[in-house]
């Protein structure tokens, strides 16, 4: 732009009134006195105007146009309140239009046009202001002041330094042209303003003006505010999802998110969901679709709708309750157990003729490697179920049975509705394992948690923690096992079909070996009877020598172990033989030294040990108990972790042996002269029990005796303060036990000489047994018969030498 300037000197105080002046009309605005304002002017009347005015005494009156569309505004379309002002500077813009720079000096009003052409030219008054110099004036200046200077600072066209001058603008009506001029108003609000003779009013009005502005501004810049925060969230998270969204695109996975929702969705919709599920479904959904793929939480309800999906709601298997199946299935996959199978059908009967599986729950109860897991697998199988094994064995945590809740980082469900996952199937026979060993801490009591599950009352809305849903557990056919009843909560075992399985003979152990195991496990090795044969006397070996349990688990494993040996032989082609034999010499060195062996005879060799059979959880057990002497005061010391009840028999044993020492032929000064320590290895396991009351006598006797214990022979039974023999239980696996140890008598309170009959013939011809009423007899059978028979004072007086000197032998006191 080039431009002429052209100065004018100010000559604003020479205008006096009334006078002629020459009238700018102004479109649009309102330029008031004291206000400085810069003016376009293009119609070619005005600028012939503006020019005669520059070249004069550059007064003029700037009058506004009421109707801007007006193209040449005659005096009817003017307002007749203007302002008196002088043109500062004028500037020619080469397109032949002018900038000029006004100063306003006075309100002032048409008197009279004078003349139309070339341009308006009129008679005008001054119009003072009137001002009272009152406290409301005082007020309302004040007032004006603040108000304007918050405008100022919310306002963005309004520059900073207006504050200044706002702060310094005492007149009233200075302030009001002021405000009035800088103010965004619209035209005729302006011109009214500059109408108002009475500064008083014009004040008031401007307040009104001012806080509406202000109410207008703040609301806006509210608004402004949060559109700035939405756009930048938004803006944000677009940038954030164009970037994410050209990953994907780079790794191939574009609209991955899209697409998983709608997979998800459309596994839902095939699920035959129950209402609560379906809702809580649908709300997490919706809140996945809403959430980036990125945020944490995402994963979170991604993993959940997974759970959801992945449960079997609604799929269910057909029940096969044909008895005579079932029969076949427990037949085929069990050697004997002809009780236990009569019990399982009788059970599935009830069931079908009640059409209802979910009565009393079956217990499997027996030591461990009798077969109770594979019997819920039979049982899996004979109904045509799914079978799903879980193990609660060492669980001590309640959330193991029921899941976290969600809220915590790594929540899942809880190990029933993960293994119903597993299962696929809303009814499969559930194994639970190891009900006995589940414990209860802090944590929580996972016993009350199963009572839930296994309850038939409760587990129809069964509710893990995790999922928040209720789910149906009623179609489950639980099945639990347990090697003890001891350890099971009563009201757990208050819903419970007990069934004990005990332990196996060595002819049934046999029988199943070579009838399920062998073949089971040739076919694991990728063999057959063919290529491999063991012998049946190997296989007794491998049952007598080089195990030793109540179940057949590690037979099965000592098996694997020779199939392996085997297999190697032949695909090494180390064996020319087109059957590999292997017989008792190879066993031999396949397996290494027999492992159990001899061990009753050489820890009874001395006198002071006598062999006791145990009822442990694990099936019956031999259990040695030792007695020593040495010098003190007839004190007695007991060890080898045992409960309150073995340690009292202990001590009823002594006492007995004390009172009786006289007719046993024992110097009753022994006893003051020496202290006994009675102990029963295998320290770790805490044993009780009174059974082991008349190995506990027979072993002080021993001792006292000098007499070594029987190494045929092993016992049981309580013993009282006068001698007497009371019956115990676990004659069962106690006689197993005893069979497996080698023994070849056992003594037994006579009460429970009826347990006798249930014991299979072969154990019943293999072993002698002693049933006794006293522990007067059951000395005379354990306690090594040198010729006790006759005189047995005598003899016993030469043993009771023997006895003293070996025992103090035994012993080295301290210091000594
Ligand atoms: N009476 C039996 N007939 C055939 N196999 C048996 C018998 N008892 C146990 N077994 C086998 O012995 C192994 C161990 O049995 P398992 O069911 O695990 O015992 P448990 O659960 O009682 O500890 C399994 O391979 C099982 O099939
Ligand atoms: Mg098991």
């Amino acid at each position: 732009m080039s431009e002429t300037l052209l100065d004018v000197e100010e000559r604003q105080d020479e205008l006096a009134f009334p006078a002629t002046l020459p009238v700018l009309p102004l479109k649009d605005t309102v330029v008031f006195p004291e206000s400085v304002t810069p003016l376009a002017i293009g119609q070619e009347r005005s600028i012939k105007l503006v020019e005669d005015v520059v070249s004069g005494d550059r007064m003029l009156a700037l009058v506004t146009v009421k109707n801007p569309e007006e193209e040449q505004p005659g005096w009817d379309d003017l307002y007749t309140v203007g302002t008196g002002a002088v043109i500062h500077k004028m500037i020619k813009v080469p397109d032949g239009t002018l900038r000029i720079l006004v100063q306003g000096v006075k309100r002032i009003g048409l008197d009279r046009p004078v003349q139309d052409d070339p341009y308006l030219v009129g008679e005008f008054v001054e119009l003072p202001d009137e001002v009272k110099d009152t406290p409301e004036v005082e007020a309302l200046t004040r007032n004006v002041q603040n108000l304007f200077g918050r405008v100022i600072g919310l306002v963005p066209y309004l520059p900073e330094e207006l504050q200044i001058a706002a702060a310094n603008v005492d007149d009233p009506s200075a302030l009001c042209n002021l405000v009035a001029s800088t103010l965004r108003l619209k035209t005729e609000e302006k011109q009214r303003l500059l109408e108002l003779t009475n500064v008083e009013e014009r004040l008031r009005q401007i307040s009104a003006i001012l806080n509406r502005e202000l109410e207008v501004f703040e609301l806006g810049s509210k608004i402004q505010s949060q559109v700035q925060e939405e756009m930048e969230k938004g803006q944000r998270e677009f940038f954030l999802r164009q970037q994410l969204k050209a990953i994907q695109d780079e790794l191939g996975e574009g609209d991955a998110d899209q697409a998983e929702v709608n997979e998800l969705r459309s596994r839902l919709d095939e699920l035959e969901l129950p209402e609560d599920a379906r809702k809580a479904a649908e709300r997490e959904l919706a809140r996945l679709e809403k959430l980036p793929s990125a945020a944490a939480e995402h994963g979170v309800i991604r993993t959940y709708l997974d759970w959801l999906v992945s449960l079997p709601w609604s799929k269910t298997t057909e029940d096969n309750l044909d008895l005579q199946h079932a029969r076949q299935v427990l037949d085929e996959d069990h050697f004997d157990l002809e009780k236990v199978k009569e019990r399982i059908l009788e059970h599935l009967a009830v069931s079908k003729l009640k059409n209802d599986l979910s009565g009393p729950i079956l217990c499997f109860v027996g030591p461990p490697g009798v077969g109770k897991t594979s019997l819920g697998q039979s049982i899996g199988r004979a109904l045509g179920r799914k079978f799903a094994r879980l193990s609660v064995g060492g669980v001590r945590d309640e959330a193991e049975i029921r899941g976290h809740r969600r809220t915590y980082i790594g929540a899942m469900p809880g190990t029933i509705i993960r293994t119903l996952r597993d299962a696929e199937s809303i009814n499969p026979v559930m194994l639970i394992d190891e009900i006995d060993k589940m414990g209860a801490d802090f944590r929580g009591d996972p016993a009350s948690a199963m009572l839930e599950v296994l309850d038939p009352e409760q587990n129809k809305n069964f509710r893990d923690h995790y999922l928040d849903l209720p789910f149906d557990l009623s179609k489950v056919l639980f099945i639990c096992t347990a090697n003890t009843l001891d350890t099971i909560p009563t009201p757990l075992l208050d819903r419970m079909d007990v069934i004990q399985l005990s332990g196996y003979t060595e002819d049934e152990k046999f029988g199943i070996a070579k009838r399920y195991l062998l073949p089971k496990q040739l076919e694991a090795h990728g063999l057959d009877e063919d290529r491999v044969k063991v012998t049946d006397k190997a296989l007794r070996r491998i049952i007598r020598e080089y195990t030793r349990e109540a179940g057949v688990r590690n037979l099965e494993r000592r098996l694997a172990d020779v199939l392996r040996k085997a297999a190697r032989q032949i695909a090494e082609g180390k064996t020319r033989a087109k059957t590999l034999r292997v017989d008792e010499r190879r066993l031999r060195s396949w397996l290494g030294p027999r492992r159990f062996e001899g061990e009753v005879r050489k820890r009874t060799s001395d006198p002071g040990v006598a062999t006791g059979l145990a009822f442990t959880a694990v099936g019956g057990d031999v259990l040695f108990i030792e007695a020593t002497a040495y010098p003190g005061k007839g004190r007695l010391t007991i060890t080898g972790q045992l409960g309150d009840v073995m340690q009292e028999s202990a001590q009823t044993a002594l006492s007995w042996v004390r009172a009786h020492a006289d007719q046993l032929g024992v110097d009753p000064t022994w006893f003051q002269e020496n202290d006994v320590h009675v102990h029963v290895p295998a320290g770790a396991v805490p044993k009780d029990g009174p059974s082991a009351g008349i190995t506990m006598a027979t072993a002080i006797a021993s001792l006292v005796l000098g007499q070594p214990v029987s190494d045929d022979v092993g016992m049981t039974g309580e013993i009282t303060l006068t001698g007497q023999v009371l019956p115990i239980g676990g004659v069962r696996e106690k006689v197993l036990a005893a069979e497996r140890a080698g023994l070849k008598r056992v003594i037994l309170p006579r009460d429970n000489e009826p347990d006798l009959e249930e014991l299979p013939p072969e154990t019943k011809r293999e072993l002698t047994f002693v049933p006794v009423d006293t522990i007067d007899q059951v000395l005379d059978a354990a306690l090594e018969q040198t010729g006790r028979t006759n005189d047995r004072q005598d003899e016993r007086q030469v043993n009771l030498k023997v006895a003293s000197s070996r025992s103090h032998a035994r012993v080295s006191p301290p210091g000594s």
